[in-house]
């Protein structure tokens, strides 16, 4: 058995209603909540970057799975949101939380993908036998960004998730011959390195998603064989988990993945295999490498009273580009009371009128010195000394 042992997580503590955002822009609010499926976006400060955020759910995942720094053999950040252009997201996340000298650490960059890019390679590194006993601690963390103003704009978000990975995983252990994988040289979505917020073709984007979903799912058949080309095959699994830019997405996701397994009413089984993990994505908004990690943090936090012990999930992880690859696991015992307090720390967030995130959002692009009273936090972007980051 191998897979996912302990799930932190990192959000701003700061969030703006999408109401909000309908209001000013002169949208109909039920095109961002309906429409996208979308309620809030967290909203980073001054003092959040992606390093802070990956420093912080990278230690709570450490403190959650009781693993010390030492344990850590292997560290990679999965972003597409870096601070450098050369100095790895990792090497920060490294120092700050004291991993040892004869750690490997590295970031890793696909867009959205980058997390599973990373998830990917520790469990490869454990099952070739590199680990020697070791744990991986893998980081999704990001800064949604698009232009005030685009019709991207609602579906930002900030946000880290921090999974450590081990050979007695107690939160999710994956089917590591079931990934079936999809890429293909395709322009949705983009940053070009000059610039902070990203640019995508968002209805060409969609169609990116949806075709690599195609694409993965076709790979994972082929690798599973006969049971999974029978219609119904996914039947079996009790929750569907995808990449999550707005619910909604994986609202046409699941429709065309059921579609495609025979079924033609799927808002059944959305309701039964979807609905929660999007509970958390909802009011985060997207977090990019972490989504899908997002999703299974709501899935595992919200499903309640649903014993979900030894039950089967299908992952499907997307990155434009793209890559795409589409797996599945088993839902450990535990797992969910391990992480049932995470919504309750979502509650204590601030809410932001439209002027101080706009306020918030300008500010990102001067990021020298924070803005405000530091909030107690750790850890926090201090500013730039000598061209250098300075965190505390
Ligand atoms: P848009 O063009 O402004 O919106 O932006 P729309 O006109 O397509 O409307 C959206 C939905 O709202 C539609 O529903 C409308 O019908 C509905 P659908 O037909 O799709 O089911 N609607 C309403 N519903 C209720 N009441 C109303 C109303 N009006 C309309 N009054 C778009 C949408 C997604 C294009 C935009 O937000 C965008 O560009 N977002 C960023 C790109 C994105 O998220 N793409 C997703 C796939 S690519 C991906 O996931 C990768 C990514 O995470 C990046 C990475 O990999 O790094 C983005």
């Amino acid at each position: 058995m191998i897979g996912i042992d302990a799930l932190g997580l990192a959000v701003p503590d700061a969030f703006l209603p999408l109401a909000a955002l309908a209001a000013r822009r002169g949208v109909p609010e039920a095109k961002l909540t309906a429409g996208l499926g979308l309620h809030a976006m967290a909203v980073p400060s001054p003092e959040d970057d992606t390093v802070t955020l990956a420093a912080r759910a990278a230690a709570s995942a450490l403190a959650r799975g009781g693993v010390s720094p030492g344990e850590i053999g292997l560290c990679v950040v999965g972003t597409e949101t870096a601070v450098d252009h050369s100095k790895p997201v990792a090497s920060f996340v490294q120092g700050l939380l004291g991993l040892p000298a004869s750690c490997r650490v590295f970031e890793a960059k696909h867009a959205c993908f980058g997390g599973t890019a990373g998830l990917m390679a520790a469990l490869d590194w454990i099952r070739a036998g590199s680990a020697r006993g070791k744990k991986a601690l893998v980081v999704c963390s990001d800064i949604a960004r698009y232009g005030i103003g685009t019709p991207g704009e609602p579906t930002q978000g900030a946000g880290a998730v921090a999974l450590v990975v081990s050979e007695r995983p107690r939160l999710v252990a994956i089917d590591p011959e079931t990934v079936g994988t999809y890429s293909r040289d395709v322009m949705d979505f983009w940053r070009p390195l000059d610039r902070s917020d990203a640019l995508v073709d968002g209805h060409y984007s969609v169609e990116c998603y949806l075709a690599a979903l195609d694409g993965a799912f076709d790979a994972h058949r082929a690798l599973v064989g006969e049971a999974a080309a029978r219609p119904g095959y996914t039947d079996r699994f009790a929750a569907m988990l995808y990449h999550v830019p707005y619910p909604k997405m994986a609202q046409k996701a699941h429709a065309r993945l059921r579609a495609r397994d025979g079924d033609d009413a799927p808002e059944v089984s959305f309701e039964a295999k979807v609905r929660a993990s999007l509970a958390l994505p909802r009011v985060v908004g997207n977090v990019y490498t972490g989504s899908l990690y997002l999703a299974l943090a709501s899935l595992l936090a919200t499903s309640g009273g649903r014993d979900l012990a030894g039950e089967r999930a299908l992952f499907f992880s997307y990155g434009s580009g793209c890559c795409a690859e589409l797996f599945t696991g088993q839902i450990m015992p535990g797992a969910q009371a391990a992480l049932a307090d995470l919504p309750a720390a979502l509650t204590s967030r601030r809410e932001l009128t439209v002027d101080e995130y706009e306020a918030l959002f300008q500010a990102r692009d001067a990021a020298r010195a924070p803005a405000r009273a530091p909030s107690g936090a750790w850890p926090r972007f201090l500013g730039v000394e000598d061209g250098k980051r300075v965190y505390g």
